[in-house]
C-alpha cells in the first residue's frame, strides 16, 4: 500500500466571510494523512480570472454551490482516487484535463482550487511536516511583510471612497511578531483618530476588517493613515510604509475612457500625474492594479516613472495567469505580482506563476481574497515561497486573523532562524 495514495475526497458545505456559500474539500489518504481546505471568493474580480460555478436561482440569492460541490463528489473525487499525493502537478493536471476549458468554467475555480490546496495538506500531513516546509522546503524561512488593508472603500464597504484599499506595512521591526504589534498599534489609532474626526459610525468595518469611514476623498484616506502612524508612536515612510490597491477596474467608464477618481474624471494620463503627486506627498511604496486591467501600458509608464520607489503590482492585471504575466514581462509592466490561487484554480499553475515572476525580478506578493473563510493555508504558502509580502487584511475578523496568528505560529516554530525582511520587502 502506498500510504500517500487518495482514499477519499469529499465536497461538502462552508460558508465564506460574506456569509456566501463556498466548498470545503477534505481529503484522505490510504496512510491517513488529511488535508481540508475552502474556497475563498472575490468581489472586485478581474475579467481573466478563473470563474465560480454558482447555482444561480433563488437558494442562497444565486449563489449556491451545489453544482460546484457535485462536481468535487461526482467527477473529481472518483479520478483522484488512487493518485499520489505528493504528485501535485500530475493531481493537477487531472483538474484541468477534467475542466477542460482554459478558465475553470465546467468545474468551477469554487471546486478545482480547494481539491487541489486540499491534496497538498494531506500529503504534507502524512509526511509529518508543516505546510510551508513540505511546500517550499528547507529554505522557507522568511516571513512576509503584511499589507495591512486598514481603511476599507470601492466595492469592500459602504462608503464613497474610490479607492479599494488603504493600507499600512510595518516594515522597521526586527521580526514579524514586532512588526504585527505596530500593525495592530497603528490600527487601535486609527479607530481613535476615525472615531475623534468622524464620530462613532465611522469605525466599523469593511469586508477586509479595515475601517470603512465616512470619507469622500483618497487623500482624506492617507491623511488618516498618517495621522495614525505617528499617534501610534511611528515614523511614516520609515518604520511603516503606505499602500494603495486601487483596484482601477471598479473605476473605469469604458464608454469615454476615463477614470472616476473623487468626483473627477480621470484620462489614463491625469490618473498617471495624480499617482506622482501623490507619492511625491505621501510616502505611498505600494499601488496596485493602477489602471484598468487591458491597459499595460500606463501601468508601465508608472513603473517607469517611479522606479526605486514603490511597488506597482499586478492584481486582476495579471489574474495569477502565467501568459498574461509573460506578456507585462515583456512591457515591464509592474515589478510585482499579485498572487491569488483561486484566480486560476490550482496550485500547479500558481506555483508557475510565482516562479515565473520571481525569476524574473518581481516581487511576489501571496493574497487573501475580500470573501475568505479561516482556511489559514495562505499563511503557510507565503513562508514557503520566500516571497516576503502579504495581503491578509486588517488584524480584524476571524478570516483574517486566522493568517496572522498561523504566521505568528510559524515565526515561533522557526525560531532563531526566520527572517523578516522588513524594508528589503519593498527593494528590488
Ligand atoms: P477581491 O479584492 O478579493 O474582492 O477581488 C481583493 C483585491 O483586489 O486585492
Ligand atoms: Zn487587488
Amino acid at each position: 500500500m502506498n500510504p500517500y495514495a487518495i482514499a477519499y475526497v469529499r465536497g461538502s458545505l462552508a460558508l465564506d466571510s460574506r456569509g456566501s456559500p463556498t466548498v470545503r474539500v477534505s481529503v484522505r489518504l490510504e496512510g491517513g494523512g488529511v488535508g481540508v481546505a475552502l474556497a475563498p471568493s472575490g468581489a472586485s474580480r478581474g475579467l481573466r480570472e478563473a470563474v465560480e460555478v454558482r447555482d444561480g436561482g433563488v437558494r442562497w440569492g444565486g449563489r449556491g454551490v451545489g453544482i460546484a460541490i457535485a462536481r468535487v463528489n461526482e467527477v473529481i473525487a472518483p479520478r483522484l482516487r488512487g493518485v499520489d499525493a505528493r504528485n501535485q502537478s500530475y493531481v493537477d493536471g487531472i483538474l484541468i484535463a477534467l475542466d477542460g476549458t482554459p478558465n475553470k468554467a465546467n468545474l468551477g475555480s469554487n471546486a478545482t482550487t480547494p481539491t487541489s490546496v486540499a491534496v497538498a495538506k494531506a500529503a504534507a500531513s502524512q509526511s509529518e511536516l508543516p505546510l510551508y516546509s513540505y511546500l517550499g522546503g528547507v529554505g522557507a524561512r522568511t516571513l512576509p511583510v503584511p499589507l495591512m488593508n486598514i481603511i476599507n472603500g470601492g466595492v469592500h464597504a459602504g462608503n464613497e471612497l474610490s479607492f479599494q484599499e488603504f493600507m499600512v506595512a510595518p516594515v522597521g521591526f526586527d521580526s514579524f511578531k514586532e512588526a504585527l504589534r505596530a500593525g495592530v498599534e497603528v490600527y487601535m489609532s486609527l479607530k481613535g483618530y476615525l472615531r475623534d474626526r468622524y464620530g462613532l459610525g465611522s469605525t466599523n468595518v469593511g469586508d477586509e476588517g479595515g475601517f470603512a469611514p465616512p470619507m469622500r476623498f483618497v487623500e482624506e484616506a492617507l491623511d488618516a493613515l498618517v495621522k495614525a502612524v505617528e499617534r501610534a508612536g511611528y515614523k511614516v515612510g520609515l518604520d511603516v510604509l503606505l499602500g494603495l490597491d486601487v483596484a482601477a477596474n471598479q473605476l473605469y467608464d469604458g464608454r469615454e475612457a476615463v477614470y472616476k477618481v473623487d468626483g473627477r474624471r480621470l484620462s489614463a494620463g491625469e490618473l498617471l500625474d495624480y499617482y506622482l503627486d501623490l507619492t511625491s506627498r505621501y510616502p505611498v511604496a505600494y499601488i496596485e492594479d493602477p489602471f484598468m486591467e487591458d491597459d499595460l501600458e500606463s501601468t508601465a509608464k508608472l513603473t517607469g516613472r517611479l522606479a526605486g520607489r514603490a511597488l506597482i503590482v499586478g492584481d486582476d492585471l495579471y489574474a495569477t495567469n502565467l501568459r498574461i504575466l509573460a506578456r507585462g514581462l515583456e512591457l515591464k509592466a509592474t515589478n510585482a505580482a499579485l498572487l491569488k490561487v483561486n484566480q486560476v484554480g490550482t496550485l500547479t499553475e500558481a506555483l508557475d506563476y510565482a516562479r515565473l515572476a520571481l525569476g524574473n525580478g518581481l516581487k511576489v506578493v501571496v493574497s487573501h481574497r475580500s470573501g475568505d473563510t479561516e482556511d489559514p493555508f495562505i499563511a503557510d504558502l507565503a513562508v514557503a515561497l520566500n516571497t516576503s509580502l502579504i495581503k491578509t487584511g486588517a488584524p480584524a475578523r476571524g478570516e483574517r486573523t486566522a493568517k496572522y496568528n498561523r504566521l505568528l505560529e510559524i515565526e515561533e516554530e522557526l525560531g532563531p532562524t526566520a527572517v523578516y525582511p522588513g524594508m528589503r520587502a519593498f527593494k528590488w
